[in-house]
């Protein structure tokens, strides 16, 4: 048995599972990694920096003939930002975290497929308006910036909302238990991040893979402090979830104190020179519980496909054992 969807029809893959543009750390060569296994890769090319999108579009075009796309995001780009993305030829334009009414026509126009990723029902019926292609709707275990909403009721209310449009789920999913949930729920596939950045391919450190495979659910935190002691321009209304660390759990909760202390603000900037894990984040979501080792994405993406198989099998089989 092989999982079909309306994902992998659409896209022609073999698996539904799709790589989350994780901005700086989902490369060309982590998205053709995922590709190349069957999935769908997607750079993380986070406000379209131009530097960036040259190297990481020149390594999946060398990586791999299958189909491959970009990240963006939405409060951090502009339409010469998108028709520069556009240029590249992506098979898929991924917008997240704003508005994506301004750019949808043009990806659309130019024969790209428009994913949105939404993290409540109002940003959800947005992006059906537009003509997303794909919806990905994100709960709050999600690693990195997301929303309010948990996946679990989240993504089947999105699934009734748009109809025919194919949905995604993220957040926590790192398994094949996770992703057989998720097409229980009336997905056509899984958005992954957090379990993508534990693999050979991902552009990480050392030290963050070690934190992200040593650490529990219990250890992250929805934050807007790290965004603050950044300076990063992020909107409010999106906290990102990080390991937890003593500098977080120092200002956790005194964020506008901490916004107007010059001394603790130059204190983090010094911290983030030396890269130092207990100040800046490290973005990880849930499903670092399930993350034991780092692993290769190709053998990531086969594993999980194959396990959803068989989650779904056993479930059959144990529910319809029960009922006799
Ligand atoms: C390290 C990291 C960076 C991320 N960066 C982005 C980003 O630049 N753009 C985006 O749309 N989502 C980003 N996300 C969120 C993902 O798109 C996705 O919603 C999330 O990873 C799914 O949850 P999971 O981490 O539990 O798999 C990021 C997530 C992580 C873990």
């Amino acid at each position: 048995m092989a999982l079909r969807t309306d994902l992998t029809g659409m896209f022609g893959i073999e698996h539904p599972i799709v790589l989350a543009p994780m901005g700086g750390v989902a490369g060309g060569v982590l998205a053709a990694a995922v590709s190349e296994a069957g999935g769908l890769g997607l750079i993380g090319a986070g406000g379209g920096d131009r530097e960036w999108l040259d190297r990481e579009c020149g390594l999946a075009a060398d990586g791999t003939g299958k189909p491959w796309g970009i990240g963006l995001l939405l409060w951090a780009i502009d339409m010469d930002i998108v028709l520069s993305v556009i240029e590249r030829r992506p098979q898929a334009i991924m917008l997240s975290f704003g508005d994506p009414a301004p750019y949808a026509a043009a990806i659309r126009d130019a024969g790209i497929r428009l994913l949105v990723q939404v993290t409540d029902m109002d940003e959800a019926a947005r992006a059906l308006d537009v003509g997303a292609d794909v919806v990905i709707a994100q709960g709050s275990e999600a690693g990195g910036h997301c929303g309010h909403r948990a996946t679990l009721p989240f993504v089947p209310s999105v699934v009734d909302l748009a109809a025919s449009t194919p949905v995604l789920a993220a957040g926590g999913i790192a398994d094949g238990r996770g992703l057989a949930a998720a097409l229980t729920l009336g997905a056509a596939g899984a958005l992954i991040g957090t379990r993508f950045e534990a693999t050979h391919e991902a552009l990480i450190s050392a030290a963050e893979a070690k934190a992200i495979v040593a650490a529990h659910a219990s250890d992250t935190e929805c934050n807007r402090a790290l965004d603050i002691a950044r300076g990063s321009a992020w909107p409010a209304e999106y906290p990102a979830r990080t390991l937890r660390n003593p500098f977080l759990d120092r200002w956790h909760g005194r964020e506008a104190e901490l916004a107007s202390d010059p001394v603790a603000l130059q204190e983090y900037r010094d911290a983030a020179e030396r890269d130092d894990l207990d100040y800046v984040p490290v973005w990880a979501g849930e499903a670092v519980d399930l993350i034991t080792d780092l692993e290769s994405a190709a053998d990531l993406v086969g594993r999980i496909g194959r396990d959803a198989e068989k989650a779904i099998l056993d479930a059959a089989k144990r529910c319809v054992a029960a009922t006799k």
